[in-house]
């Protein structure tokens, strides 16, 4: 890809796909700034995503979420990690598109669950949760994934390697 203006660096994809742990990565690499939606959203709010969606509903933290990727994409030279849910609202990624490129994470619903399960933070995330409910939810997201410039599949790489890949592609 051609080196834009534009150059901010946007993880998106489904809850367990690495997003932060290959953004951090991602951005000591280029001598990036690392960037959190939902790290943010709780620094603004002052509440974990979890106490947002309990005591305000779903509707509140996308709000907060939108607020927030405005501010991401006005920012320069960052690596973002998005939370699985930005991609829902169009106007998130034309917002996140304006400022970068878009590198999509996918895995499949195996290593997905095997990723989030014990990971009971996740309000989208019930402690019962099945490969199959993963599997579903991921259906119903598949079409707004789709906004990626590139995906790069996470299932079977290590941090290293899937760091190279979008390295590779940039
Ligand atoms: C969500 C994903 C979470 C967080 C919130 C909702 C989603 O982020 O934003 O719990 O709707 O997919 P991660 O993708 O970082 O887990």
């Amino acid at each position: 890809m051609e080196r834009q203006q534009k150059q901010n660096i946007v993880l998106i994809g489904f809850m367990g796909t690495g997003k932060s742990t290959v953004g951090r990565r991602l951005a000591a690499r280029l001598g990036y700034r690392y960037v959190d939606t939902d790290v943010e959203v709780e620094q603004v709010t002052g509440m974990t995503i979890a106490q947002i969606f309990d005591q305000y509903g779903e509707v509140r933290f996308r709000s907060e979420e939108t607020l927030t990727a405005r501010r991401m994409a006005a920012m320069e030279r960052v690596v973002v990690a998005t939370g699985g849910g930005i991609v829902l609202k169009p106007e998130n990624v034309a917002a996140l598109r304006s400022s970068g490129v878009l590198i999509g994470l996918e895995a499949t619903p195996e290593v997905i669950w095997s990723r989030v399960v014990r990971r009971s933070h996740r309000p989208l995330i019930k402690r019962d949760i099945t490969v199959e409910d993963i599997g579903e939810m991921m259906a119903r997201r598949t079409p707004y994934y789709s906004c990626a410039d590139v995906t790069v599949d996470t299932s079977e790489r290590s941090v290293p390697e899937i760091v190279e890949a979008i390295l590779a592609y940039l």
